[in-house]
């Protein structure tokens, strides 16, 4: 792993603290950390929850796998030294956006729970949400959204979570969404429900 400080580097000091922002923003900020194999809806719920949030005002930051493997984490592959380093570098831009007051959806795969927990210590445990979206494998090899599963039995694509590589089940997560069988509504009440008084 990457080492935490650069040589010489001198912590600056800020003008406007995260408590400011949040007294600007009119609410808190969080990280809601949604964990699960591809295509058990991580996405989908992230992006319509960020709609939510944005038409009643809150402020909102969506970081999604497929999305930051296109610019911040875009040379990492899939080795599960990658998979550290790119939850690794993910923990730390929510870090920057939760101190930037923030609502921060993290849509990760996140197969290790030795990284989910190393995020949570970083922020702390009252600023971190870890979601399991709990979904079969076969549902969502059934689903196939992406056609990645089809490639990955083939052998096409190596190192594949669920068929190839592991994922570690969140043993206490605050919530597990089974969004194998319920509704995206459902679950997106679910997680309304849950930081009702969190925010
Ligand atoms: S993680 O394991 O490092 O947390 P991340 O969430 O960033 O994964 O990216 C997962 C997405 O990358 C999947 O939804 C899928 O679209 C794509 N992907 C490409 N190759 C793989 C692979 N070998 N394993 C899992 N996902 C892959």
């Amino acid at each position: 792993m990457t080492q935490q400080t650069s040589p010489n580097a001198v912590w600056q000091a800020v003008n406007v603290s995260r408590q400011d922002r949040e007294k600007m923003n009119g609410h808190r900020g969080i990280i809601l950390w949604f964990t699960g194999l591809s295509g058990s809806g991580k996405s989908t719920l992230i992006h319509e929850l960020e709609k939510i949030f944005f038409a009643a005002n809150r402020h909102t930051y969506a970081l999604d796998g497929d999305n930051v493997r296109h610019g911040l984490c875009g040379d990492l592959g899939f080795s599960n030294e990658d998979r550290v380093e790119n939850i690794r570098r993910i923990g730390e831009v929510a870090k920057l956006m939760l101190d930037a007051g923030l609502i921060v959806l993290c849509g990760f795969i996140s197969p290790f729970g030795a990284d989910r927990q190393r995020v949570r210590g970083l922020v702390g445990a009252d600023d971190f949400v870890e979601v399991y979206c709990r979904c079969s494998l076969e549902v969502c090899e059934d689903r196939d959204v992406k056609g990645l599963y089809r490639k990955a039995r083939a052998g096409v694509i190596p190192e594949f979570t669920g068929i190839t590589s592991p994922y570690e089940v969140p043993e206490s997560p605050e919530l597990i969404l089974d969004t194998g069988t319920e509704s995206i509504d459902a679950c997106v009440q679910q997680v309304l429900a849950l930081l009702a008084n969190r925010l």
